[in-house]
């Protein structure tokens, strides 16, 4: 029988450290996105709906999201599922479960569980599942190989999952531009090679390899292209604060004075997509996949 071996440098002391420094950031960070939970939706709409539409969930069904967040996009195959089938809405941290059983409330969603997990464990039984979607997780876990094997050891044959992992920071000004002036000033280090982190999986290939490797059949990965606005800078930066724990953290640990002075820095890097009336509008573009288990 062949084994597959993790991803290289994703085992041992650096996984673990990892994992424990990602399930404090993600705690921690909660707060933030439970304030910007509308902005979030809004922006990532589109993600959801593709991902949705990959999985393309059927009544009666079990659909589980991994990495969920505050749950948005798994609640929208909550509804097509129902009433009999049902969702597992995952996640690593508490806090941002709490966040998305309030919005389940919200929504008055009677068909969906909650469930504490890390996706490279999945405590469900083989082929339980008709689908998976993770928005935004795979890139950050210490092994998306062995969470995408997770993945399709609990899917039932034929089923589907859907990933969106972000494209190249080149291609991200709204992480691009804090990154570079936090980095210009000393503030933060570029991560090393192949850490866990919002651009680790940015390559088409990549995504399409690993996703190969895990089993997955029919595999094809697009880019897709968004857009985040705001009314003023003033309200990105405080966005940003709120929803990029790093850079809240490495900002917020400076003097008054540097704070003013690394806000009007970045206002001036924003120009560009800055108009007239002093709203924005930022590009981003991520990743999206599917695959056949
Ligand atoms: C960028 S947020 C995305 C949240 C949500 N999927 C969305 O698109 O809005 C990343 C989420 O992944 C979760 N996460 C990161 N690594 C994880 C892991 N190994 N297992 C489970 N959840 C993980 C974090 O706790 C966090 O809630």
């Amino acid at each position: 029988m062949s084994t597959v071996q993790p991803e290289e440098g994703r085992g041992g002391d650096a996984a673990r450290e990892h994992r424990d420094a990602s399930l404090t950031h993600w705690e921690e960070a909660a707060s933030g996105w439970v304030a910007r939970q509308a902005t979030l939706r809004e922006l990532s709409a589109p993600v959801s709906h593709w991902m949705i539409d990959a999985v393309d969930p059927q009544p009666g069904q079990r659909v589980l999201e991994l990495a969920a967040g505050l749950g948005e996009t798994g609640f929208l195959a909550a509804e097509m599922v129902a009433p009999v089938g049902g969702l597992i809405t995952s996640d690593q941290a508490d806090a941002m479960l709490d966040g998305a059983r309030k919005r389940a409330g919200e929504l008055g969603l009677t068909n969906v569980e909650f469930q504490v997990l890390n996706a490279e464990w999945i405590d469900l039984p083989v082929a339980s599942v008709d689908a998976v979607l993770c928005r935004w997780g795979y890139m950050l876990m210490a092994d998306p190989l062995t969470a995408l094997l997770e993945a399709r050891r609990v899917l039932r044959p034929e089923g589907h999952v859907a990933l969106a992992v972000w494209d190249a920071i080149e291609h991200n000004p709204w992480a691009l531009l804090p990154a570079t002036e936090l980095l210009e000033r000393g503030l933060i280090q570029p991560p090393p090679e192949g850490t866990p982190g919002p651009f680790a999986l940015s390559e088409k290939q990549r995504v399409r390899d690993l996703l190969e490797r895990a089993g997955f059949d029919e595999v094809w990965v697009e880019r897709l292209d968004l857009l985040q606005r705001a009314p003023s800078f003033d309200e990105f930066w405080e966005t940003t604060l709120d929803i990029a724990r790093s850079f809240h953290d490495a900002v917020l640990a400076r003097p008054e004075s540097e704070i003013r002075a690394i806000r009007a820095s970045l206002a001036a890097r924003f120009e560009p997509y800055t108009a007239a009336d002093g709203s924005l509008e930022i590009p981003m573009r991520t990743l999206v996949g599917v695959g056949t288990a």
